[in-house]
């Protein structure tokens, strides 16, 4: 038996991950959930944002399937996610982005993944507040070390996926240290890799062709914003953030979580599509080399899929979240 943390999350996490459970039970999953929460729900109950119990069970487990969960906007403690991504390095943030056949999208033929720097840019939390001249510094900074490692993940992921292209996504012509630096980068590590074609894009010229032209693309690598918000317009091309998968990987730690968040305004009411973060746990699962539970389930999965009505009502259909799970657990 594997020993996975779980972090249940806020507002439709726990019931997605209860769904999770579900299926990974009825799919006779060796793993064994070791459940451990954090955020406002735990400050409130112990006082901890991150609790000790967790960040120990994370070091020894090294594995962990996450739900949202909720930051404060403008105001209060940093974000649980970023904090965590930060404290252990796991500096990868994969997101693959792949049309599903029974989901009406605009395209029929996106299948790209998208390599996000996770651990710094405009999230390294250095803003500084003058409150007499009311001016805001937010400080990007990248590091040579920082985009090394992403961009090599990039493309050693390219590499054994047999993916023809890699995308750099940048703003060069208006950031030009960061950008010059992220694109020399990014020219030296191609250079390695002379069998996989790369080229480079403006992040805005990017979102353009995304909504035009998405098929054009197969691996992206960008730095941390671009790739927030980059993931989520590649959420809107296959599907919408209810089927997204995500995962946080470092050099000796993953964390697995969708790319959406807390959805407070669905949160409590079983309506929560529980495909994104399944998508995630079967990530979880070719990385710890349960492959064969993987495709069963992802067939189970794609099986529902394929029928509107036994989905969630962001996919058309009708079912509450435990109703859409049930309909995988009969496919298995
Ligand atoms: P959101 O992703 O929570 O929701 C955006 C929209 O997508 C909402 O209309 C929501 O109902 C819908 N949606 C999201 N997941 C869905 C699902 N599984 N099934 C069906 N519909 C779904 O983004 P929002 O509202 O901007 O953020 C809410 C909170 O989540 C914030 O506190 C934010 O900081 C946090 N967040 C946490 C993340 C994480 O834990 N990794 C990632 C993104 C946001």
């Amino acid at each position: 038996m594997r020993h996975i943390t779980l972090i249940p999350g806020d507002g439709i996490g726990p019931e997605i991950t209860e769904a999770v459970k579900a299926i990974f039970s009825a799919a006779n999953v060796p793993v064994t959930w070791e459940e451990e929460n954090a955020g406002q729900t735990t400050f409130d109950a112990i006082g901890e944002l991150i609790p000790s119990t967790l960040i120990a069970s994370l070091k020894e487990n090294r594995v962990a399937l996450k739900g949202p969960i909720t930051t404060p906007v403008g105001k209060g403690f940093k974000s649980i996610n970023v904090q965590l991504r930060q404290m252990f390095d796991l500096y990868s943030n994969v997101r693959p982005a792949k049309t599903t056949p029974g989901i009406d999208t605009k395209f029929s033929n996106v299948n790209l993944v998208l390599f996000r720097e996770n651990t710094e840019g405009a999230y390294s939390g250095l803003e500084i507040f003058d409150e007499r001249l009311q001016i805001s510094d937010s400080i990007a900074r990248i590091t040579r070390t920082g985009c090394e490692k992403i961009i090599r993940a990039a493309f050693e992921y390219a590499n054994k996926h047999n993916c023809k292209k890699v995308t750099a996504v940048h703003k060069a012509n208006i950031l030009k240290s960061a950008g010059a630096l992220f694109l020399s980068i990014f020219s030296q590590i191609a250079k390695e890799y002379p069998h996989i074609q790369a080229d480079d894009k403006i992040i805005d010229n990017m979102c353009m062709q995304l909504v035009v032209k998405p098929e054009q693309f197969d691996v992206v690598v960008t730095t941390n914003l671009f790739g927030d918000i980059l993931s989520d317009l590649c959420a809107g091309l296959v599907g919408g953030l209810g089927v997204v998968s995500g995962a946080n990987i470092g050099s000796d730690m993953a964390i697995f979580e969708a790319v959406h968040g807390s959805a407070p305004d669905i949160a409590g009411k079983g309506l929560a599509n529980p495909t994104a973060l399944l998508r995630s746990a079967i990530m979880m699962l070719h990385h710890i080399d349960l492959k064969e539970e993987a495709g069963r389930i992802e067939a189970a999965l794609d099986a529902t899929l394929a029928n509107k009505e036994e989905c969630t009502g962001d996919l058309g259909g009708r079912a509450g979240t435990m109703e859409f799970a049930n309909n995988i657990i009969a496919k298995l």
